[in-house]
């Protein structure tokens, strides 16, 4: 049929029905995206009662107890504050304590945010295990040094480079993984929910199965010995206005992954995962990722050999990126 179209068609009408085509295919993308947000996300707080469970129940509870840490962290928190967070804390820890055995974590942080935010709002003082007293040291530990912030900051910013030439003799060592990926739950979240998961594959078949589904590897797929495809879990995500928030926690997370691997002498490559759903189907169920994970991307990891070729990859002047407002 496409051949027939191509040779019967003048080239200005085939190139609007390719247009329309790609109008097509975008509208339905974009719906079915809409859909996986439907499926697996919330319905938002709006509608929040005692009926909600599982991750929908854990997603409230998270963005309210962490709303109260943010309350109280202010330097003059609002006092009385948080009554509608109040109610939803309390009924959702009703439901929990009701529906589950054994210590759930965000439930008990979800505890210690309502005591402390009852106790505030009582007239007590902000609870120190729930807004973290620190000095600007514990958090901008850099600041000590000038020099390290030259030395050790600038060159480890701009030696990252993504590799696309690993030694395949040289072996990853996993814990070096497995600090990076700590390393990188430090990075913040839309209302601490962490979202992000790190599926890892490194016997050579899963390495290849999961690369061949992949379009951007194919000129080094054989030299790479590990691949981590970043994941976030949609059902931690609720209402319209999160609809876009799994990309943007899980595209920081997994930078936060990189610099980590770096930190780790680990060379990487991002892979993109720019993907239509069937395709994201697709690598779901051969590479053992639950349906309710959007893909954010892969990254290969690997040792490079000793010299190596990177792409040029220049960069747009500060001026292009930098926009100063006064
Ligand atoms: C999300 C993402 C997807 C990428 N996908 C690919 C890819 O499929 N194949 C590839 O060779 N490089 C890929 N890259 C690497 C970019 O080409 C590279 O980061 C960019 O040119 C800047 O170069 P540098 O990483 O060496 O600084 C990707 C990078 C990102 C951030």
């Amino acid at each position: 049929m496409k051949t027939l179209v191509k040779r019967h068609l003048p080239t200005r009408v085939l190139n609007s029905w390719k247009t329309m085509q790609t109008g097509l295919t975008n509208t339905r993308e974009a719906l079915l995206d809409a859909k996986r947000h439907r499926v697996y996300g919330g319905p938002g707080e709006g509608s929040f009662d005692s009926s909600w469970t599982g991750r929908q129940l854990e997603t409230q509870l998270t963005k309210d107890y962490h709303r109260v840490e943010k309350g109280l962290a202010l330097r003059e928190p609002k006092r009385p504050f948080g009554a509608e967070v109040e109610k939803r804390l309390r009924v959702g820890l009703s439901t929990l304590a009701a529906g589950t055995a054994g210590p759930i974590t965000y439930g008990s942080f979800a505890e210690s945010a309502l005591t402390a935010l009852q106790s505030w709002n009582a007239g007590g003082a902000a609870d120190p295990r729930v807004a973290l007293p620190v000095v600007r040291d514990d958090v901008l530990r850099q600041a000590n040094s000038s020099e390290a912030r030259t030395i050790l900051f600038d060159d480890f910013f701009t030696s990252r480079r993504s590799i696309r030439d690993f030694d395949s003799s040289l072996n990853v060592d996993i814990a070096d993984i497995e600090a990076a990926v700590a390393l990188a739950t430090n990075t913040p979240s839309v209302c601490n929910r962490q979202a992000f998961r790190v599926h890892m594959y490194t016997g050579k078949q899963a390495v290849t199965s999961v690369l061949s589904q992949q379009n951007g590897n194919a000129g080094f797929r054989n030299s790479i010995p590990v691949v981590l495809v970043v994941t976030v879990d949609a059902r931690l995500f609720s209402g319209a206005s999160e609809r876009n928030q799994r990309w943007i926690d899980g595209g920081l997370f997994a930078m936060t992954l990189g610099w980590a691997l770096h930190s780790r002498d680990l060379g990487t490559c991002f892979l993109n995962w720019s993907m239509k759903n069937s395709e994201s189907d697709a690598l779901r169920s051969s590479a053992g990722i639950a349906a309710h994970e959007d893909i954010v991307t892969l990254i290969a990891v690997g040792i490079p050999p000793k010299s190596f070729k990177v792409a040029r990859s220049p960069r747009r002047q500060i001026d292009e990126v930098l926009v100063r407002h006064a």
